[in-house]
């Protein structure tokens, strides 16, 4: 508290007048009031008391003495005249006993209660002596001390808007007030224009969450030294605001609904939903409301449940409503799809009914079919056609079915089977099957049965199938008698199975074949069938058969059946032959082949005339022969080529391995002769640049097997090198025709890894034969150039293709160096001295080809000439090159 310096001042001179008056003037007759001030402030609210005292020689003579208020009014005695105008102030004599002095007289002026309104002049007044009057006057001042009159602790400022944090504060004289925020004073140098002070608070423009914290409101009076403050906590209110619009909703019966209202603001809203009825929500079995989230949950939805539903949400910011419809969804349920039954080629309906809300729609299917059937005609099949109304009543009378009839006018077999009856709402989906039956009379459309064959009494069974629905009644007839077959009769039985009857009939006697009826009926109608019971016979012998290769020992026929085959399929052909200056001896056929088999007739002698005839088979038995023919073999020749088994592709052959090629081939007719053994050629080859060719490329390597073999394995191969590789079958008369291929060796798979620079530096162009050096000379290549390697190749290829030449001048001409290096030192005739290297067989001596390829060099040609010509296969051997091209005889047997 500071000290009042006026205030003391103003008290020590008080004090002064005061003593020089006890001093001075004690005897002058006077007033005095204590408190002994000219002025005197009182706190408005407390009590206050002033006493006026006469101080004269005599106080007997001090008469009315009283005090006047402000307004020269007299203020009465308190407690005795109730005509007093002021009632908290009021008078009272307090004369007493002053001991020496005598009595005193006094006078107190009481304020039960100082009011600011009492402020003013108060004069005590009295009589002295009857003449003189004295008086004296006290100044009373209020004063109001610091009061708060609204300044809420806690005060809710919302975000974004004006707020004026309230602080009313009185006092008087009037306080002033100072602002702090979070401790520092509020000053246009801390806060800037952000918060203006005002009477009664001060002002936020514009909320923001900076602005939360501690305000204190600071009051306070110079005059009086009064000092308060008090704190006001700011918070900032966001008003409850929806995270998303609130949309209706819709809900499936018996699943679950939500409800979200989910709302931001500060202080967190808290929620509340409403039904339609204006009841709350809360607490209510089968709804959860999630109060932090502000989600309703209606676990269960039944159909009452829809509605509307207000959901609300405040904070001390405000609140905020919203609505929402909840419509509940029937799922559909189909009510009734019973099976239809109709008649072929009338209309027929089938009905289904369905439930559900929203109605649902109903479309059929047809089992086995991708027709859906939808409201109005089908434009696929307008024969059928669908409507649709809805009907029944559910909840307050509204319609709460679907009904859909679908009509097919002039309904066929094709409409007889399953239906489906699918009704779709949003909630979803319901399907149910049902059937549509077609009647119709019987018809026998699946009974390709119209014949039947059967012979010597063999039993054998008609059978007929009758179509119908509702199943039909079979009999059967014998058309020669016109007479109904008696299930008794015992020369017949009849077994009925699922629509199907089956006659087995016995053909004791001729009578028995003929004409067989099959009827049946049912409520719609009836049907017959005929079934003719034929006699079958043995077949009539082929109507021709021709020669379609030949080789000096083999024949392929082709055989052309008879036209009659006396009403049973053929089984097989057969062939009688015999030699033409023999006779026939046997009866039976000599070969007989199944039908579509290839009809080839083996060892034949070459040179041969044969004659031959030729019979069919059915399951009744042998044709008679029909006509002979003759064929003179052609004579012994080469064998026919070998048949290399390989599977080229783009022409080549390529190899799994990279050094070897397994060879295989499979063995033609040797014309006559057998084939004592095969010849394999190869060489590395290149493919010219001109035409097509495959030309050598590096020597020619030869081999020979024995007869029989039908592989080799083709060894020692350069890697990713193309071989030409050739093959002929040889016997006694001569080598075949050459089968050949070109076969590619695989890359060699080390080569990559192990030595790829000295690839690099050899051109890519350089053949096989640089290669093959390469890979076995890896060594000394190191200390090689590329023209080295070159230089090298050349005296290699010149010194093989010499050694080539001499070893073909020394086998045909028996010169050359080797051949008389041979004759030195064996002495052996050469043609045996290779035959022991080939294989080491010994057998036929090739001296009989070599003479046979000088005598007879065209063998077909001499074939041709020498063939004896006899009657009927004159043309036949039409064969001009060899013996092995096909060629069809032109003549027919018959
Ligand atoms: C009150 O009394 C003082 C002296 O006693 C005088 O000076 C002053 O003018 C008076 N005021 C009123 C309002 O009568
Ligand atoms: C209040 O302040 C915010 C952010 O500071 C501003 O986006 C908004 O426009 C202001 N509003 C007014 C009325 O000045
Ligand atoms: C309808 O037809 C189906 C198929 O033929 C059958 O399985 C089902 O039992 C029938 N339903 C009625 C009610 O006759
Ligand atoms: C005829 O049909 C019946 C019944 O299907 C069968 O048991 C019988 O073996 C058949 N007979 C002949 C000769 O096919
Ligand atoms: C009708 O025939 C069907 C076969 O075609 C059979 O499955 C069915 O059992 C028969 N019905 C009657 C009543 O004989
Ligand atoms: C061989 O050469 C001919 C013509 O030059 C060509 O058409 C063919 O594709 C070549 N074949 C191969 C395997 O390179």
């Amino acid at each position: 508290m500071k000290l009042d310096l006026p205030t003391m001042k103003w008290r020590a001179l008080t004090l002064l007048a005061f003593v020089y008056f006890q001093v001075t003037l004690a005897e002058e007759p006077r007033l005095v009031i204590t408190p002994a001030q000219p002025e005197y402030t009182a706190a408005v609210g407390n009590p206050l008391a002033f006493t006026c005292k006469a101080e004269v020689p005599d106080p007997t003579l001090i008469t009315d003495l009283k005090w006047i208020s402000p307004e020269g009014l007299e203020i009465g005695v308190g407690d005795s005249d109730g005509g007093l105008i002021y009632e908290r102030i009021f008078t009272e004599d307090a004369t007493e006993d002053d001991g020496d002095n005598g009595d005193t007289p006094r006078r107190q002026l009481f304020f039960s209660s100082v009011q600011e309104s009492d402020s003013g002049n108060y004069t005590c007044r009295a009589t002295y002596t009857s003449s003189q009057t004295l008086s004296a006057s006290v100044k009373l001042s209020t004063r109001v001390p610091i009061k708060w009159i609204d300044v809420p602790a806690e005060q809710h400022a919302t975000l974004g808007e004006e707020y004026k944090v309230r602080c009313i504060v009185n006092a008087n004289p009037a306080p002033q007030v100072r602002w702090l925020k979070d401790g520092v004073a509020i000053s246009k140098k801390t806060f800037e224009s952000q918060y203006l002070p005002q009477s009664d608070g001060i002002l936020i423009r514009n909320v923001s969450r900076e602005d939360a914290g501690i305000f204190t409101c600071r009051a306070s009076v110079e005059l009086t030294g009064d000092l308060s403050e008090k704190k006001i906590t700011l918070k900032i209110i966001v008003p409850p605001k929806f995270k998303n619009v609130i949309e209706d909703i819709e809900a499936i019966e018996d699943m679950s609904a939500r409800l979200d209202c989910e709302a931001e603001g500060e202080p967190t809203p808290t929620y509340e939903f409403i039904d339609a009825n204006g009841e709350p929500i809360i607490g209510r079995p089968g709804f959860v409301i999630n109060p932090n989230t502000g989600i309703l949950v209606i676990e269960e939805v039944k159909r009452e449940n829809a509605g509307e539903y207000k959901c609300r949400a405040s904070n001390d910011g405000g609140t905020i409503e919203a609505v929402s419809r909840l419509r509940v969804i029937t799922k559909p349920t189909i009510v009734s799809f019973i099976n239809a039954t109709g008649v072929q080629n009338k209309d027929i309906t089938i009905e289904c009914i369905a439930r559900g809300d929203p109605l649902p729609e109903i479309v059929f299917l047809k089992e086995g079919s991708d027709n859906t059937y939808k409201i109005g005609v089908n434009t696929l099949d307008p024969r059928v056609s669908v409507e649709a109304s809805i009907g029944g009543s559910g909840i307050g009378g509204e319609p709460d079915s679907a009904v859909a009839r679908l009509s097919i006018s002039g309904a066929t077999r094709s409409d007889d089977g399953l239906y489906k009856c699918y009704a779709e709402n949003s909630g979803g989906i319901a399907e149910r099957m049902g059937h549509i039956t077609v009647e119709f009379r019987p018809n026998f459309d699946d009974t390709p049965m119209k014949e039947m064959w059967t012979w010597s009494q063999r039993p054998v069974n008609l059978t007929c199938r009758a179509s119908s629905i509702p199943n039909a009644t079979i009999n059967w007839w014998n058309s020669r008698y016109n007479a109904l077959i008696d299930e008794n009769d015992p020369r017949y039985r009849i077994y009925n199975k699922d629509g199907e009857s089956t006659l087995l009939v016995t053909p004791e006697d001729d009578s028995f074949y003929g004409e067989y009826r099959c009827l049946a009926e049912n409520k719609h109608g009836k049907a017959e069938h005929l079934i003719t019971l034929k006699q079958a016979h043995v077949p009539q012998p082929p109507t021709q058969a021709t020669f379609q290769t030949v080789t000096a020992t083999t024949i392929t026929f082709k055989i052309f059946g008879p036209q009659n085959t006396g009403g049973r399929e053929l089984t097989s052909y057969a062939v009688q032959y015999r030699k033409q200056n023999e006779e026939w001896t046997d009866e039976n056929p000599s070969k007989e082949w199944p039908i579509e088999s290839p009809y080839i007739l083996e060892n034949l002698e070459p040179q041969t005339a044969y004659v031959f005839r030729f019979f069919a088979r059915n399951p009744v038995g042998f044709s008679t022969y029909g006509a002979q023919t003759q064929y003179m073999m052609p004579k012994r020749a080469a064998p026919e080529k070998p048949k290399i088994l390989a599977t080229p592709t783009g022409g080549i052959v390529h190899s799994a391995y990279s050094q070897k090629y397994d060879l295989a081939w499979r063995i033609m007719p040797d014309n006559g002769l057998p084939i004592d053994n095969f010849q394999i050629v190869y060489f590395p080859a290149r493919n010219s640049t001109v035409g097509s060719y495959w030309t050598e490329a590096g020597p020619s390597i030869r081999k020979e097997v024995g007869p029989g073999v039908v592989s080799f394995e083709i060894k020692n191969l350069k890697p990713d090198t193309f071989y030409k590789v050739e093959i002929r079958a040889h016997n006694a008369i001569g080598f075949s025709e050459p089968t050949d291929i070109i076969v590619k060796t695989a890359k060699d798979p080390s080569r990559k890894t192990t030595k790829s620079s000295a690839i690099s530096t050899t051109s890519a162009t350089t053949v096989g034969t640089i290669g093959s050096i390469e890979a076995t000379e890896q060594q000394s290549m190191d200390y090689l150039s590329g023209s080295n390697i070159v230089a090298l190749a050349v005296v290699l290829a010149v010194l093989i293709i010499s050694i080539i030449v001499d070893t073909a001048c020394c086998l045909t001409k028996r010169v050359g160096a080797i051949a008389w290096i041979y004759t030195r030192t064996c002495g052996k005739s050469n043609h045996e001295k290779i035959s022991e290297e080939n294989n080491g067989t010994d057998k036929s001596p090739l001296q009989n080809e070599l003479e046979e390829r000088e005598t007879a060099p065209m063998i077909n040609g001499n074939n041709e000439k020498k063939a004896p010509v006899s009657n009927s296969v004159e043309s036949l051997p039409d064969m001009k090159k060899s013996a092995s091209k096909t060629s069809v005889a032109k003549d027919s047997i018959v």
